[in-house]
């Protein structure tokens, strides 16, 4: 594992660690992050654009999708029990508001398996890391998207050594703690979050990377209290 790539072998074990996560995925994040994981969605949410076709790829069990309010919204992912759970999670919010339901689709960030220029926003959330090949799902995320449109990412990097080394000992003691009580196991799958915690770049390598990629107007800010980081970037017209 380093920044940029993921092994099939590491890849495969990760994503049955993340399987694994479902039962207790939104408790394990919001206990984690003191709450602040859906300041950090909502901020996603107000980057996308007012209407129009989204895509979120790694929608997990549909954590944000569900608060997607309208859109014509199509949610990806690579493991068959996210979306299972996701879609009924997220259309049985939709249709209580009255929304169209989303559309659920098996695949990955590297191959999407969609048409170039049909969306008007990407988005990840808490994905973006676990990707097994960063530029190339990038390149991707640039291939389906319309011309102007945007392209966000939220994840925990790294500003720099000191501040890793913080992030590191909050998911090895904190976080680890927690999730070990929940699973009554020292081996529990949230071991995966710090593994790929600490081979992920940091804030300004994937900036560089989202702009080598073909980006244009490329941002990235540090949330509150700075366990998180928000990537922006749009496809030029
Ligand atoms: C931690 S969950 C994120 C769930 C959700 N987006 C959220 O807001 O909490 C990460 C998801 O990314 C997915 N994922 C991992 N590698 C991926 C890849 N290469 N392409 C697309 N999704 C991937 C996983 O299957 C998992 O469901």
């Amino acid at each position: 594992m380093d920044t940029e790539t993921i092994g099939k072998e590491d890849w495969e074990e990760l994503q049955r660690n993340l399987e694994a996560t479902i039962p207790v995925y939104d408790r394990v994040n919001r206990v984690a992050t003191f709450g602040q994981v859906s300041r950090w969605r909502r901020m996603v949410r107000n980057r996308l654009p007012e209407e129009g076709r989204i895509l979120e790829i790694g929608c997990g069990p549909g954590s944000f999708a569900e608060d997607v309010l309208g859109y014509d919204l199509v949610c990806l992912d690579p493991i068959p029990e996210m979306l299972r759970v996701a879609e009924e999670r997220v259309n049985s919010a939709r249709s209580g508001r009255g929304d169209s339901p989303a559309t659920f689709v098996h695949g990955k960030a590297e191959e999407l398996p969609f048409e170039d220029s049909s969306f008007d926003a990407v988005c990840t959330l808490f994905s973006f890391r676990d990707w097994y090949d960063k530029r190339a799902g990038i390149s991707e995320a640039l291939r389906v998207l319309k011309p102007g449109g945007v392209f966000v990412i939220v994840d925990p990097a790294k500003i720099n050594r000191l501040h890793g080394f913080l992030g590191w000992l909050w998911m090895r003691t904190y976080v680890s703690l927690y999730a070990r009580m929940l699973y009554r196991s020292e081996t529990h799958p949230w071991k995966w979050l710090t593994k790929t915690y600490v081979s992920f770049g940091t804030t300004k390598d994937y900036v560089r990377m989202i702009r080598e990629q073909g980006f244009s107007e490329v941002e990235a800010k540090v949330v509150f209290p700075g366990m998180a980081t928000i990537w922006q970037g749009r496809k030029s017209n």
